[in-house]
């Protein structure tokens, strides 16, 4: 538990993008949302389309939330979403103190923008003001294979500051389904935020020891 956990001043920028894996992004707000953290949330017009594609979600965020299982008991957290396209929203602006952005899941179009230094929309803007600013910003980049332009892309990112969260889960925790995958993702991405979870254990001394008693037996 960070010894912000408690403070409802807390305040993040999460935004999701037009690459597959939207449940990522929808999975890291149920989690955010159970805390008393301010969000402000963008979602791309392609990260819209690609929601409704692979989860048959649309409509206002409060209701998509509301389609992966009955919200759980909301403690001062405020949920503020702002239009994609919008440089006169808060997080457009350096002034705006938050304690962290993360873009999952997020395009190469998207990771392309930052790279370059662009603010074509809210969610490229906020990003550059995270590393002008020197505030966490966490990338979870989707796509297979990588070019070498993607690759460079995220090595300049990485070099700025960022820090990069690719969907890949591990299988070491022995999961059991699509959502246990998705939670080893979400988890490493709230461990970046520096919010206490429970979707993963921590990889331990037990572990340790039964994988070499295994091992030796
Ligand atoms: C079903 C679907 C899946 C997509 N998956 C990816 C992906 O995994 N990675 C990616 O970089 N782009 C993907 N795209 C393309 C992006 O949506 C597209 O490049 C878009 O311009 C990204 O815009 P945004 O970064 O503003 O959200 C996908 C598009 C569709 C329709």
């Amino acid at each position: 538990m960070t010894e912000d956990y408690h403070n409802p001043k807390q305040r993040l920028v999460i935004a999701i993008c037009g690459a597959s894996g939207s449940i990522y992004g929808i999975r890291l707000l149920a989690e955010l949302i159970k805390l008393p953290i301010e969000l402000h949330v963008i979602i791309s017009d392609a990260g819209r389309q690609v929601m409704a594609h692979e989860l048959g979600y649309g409509g206002r965020l409060p209701d998509i939330l509301d389609s992966i299982g009955p919200l759980p008991r909301r403690q001062n957290s405020r949920l503020i979403e702002h239009p994609w396209n919008s440089f006169f929203a808060s997080p457009a602006s350096g002034s705006f103190h938050h304690d962290g952005m993360a873009i999952v899941p997020c395009s190469m179009k998207t990771i392309g923008a930052i790279a370059a230094g662009l603010a074509d929309n809210l969610i490229h803007r906020a990003a550059d003001i995270c590393l002008k600013e020197r505030r966490p910003l966490i990338l979870a980049p989707r796509e297979t294979p990588f070019s070498r332009i993607h690759l460079q892309n995220l090595l300049r990112l990485s070099e700025a500051g960022a820090v990069i969260v690719p969907p890949s889960p591990g299988f070491y925790h022995h999961p059991k389904s699509t959502m246990d995958l998705v939670d080893f993702v979400v988890a490493r991405i709230l461990d970046q935020l520096h919010i206490s979870h429970t979707l993963l254990k921590e990889w331990g001394n037990d572990a340790i020891n039964e994988n070499s008693l295994s091992k030796s037996g």
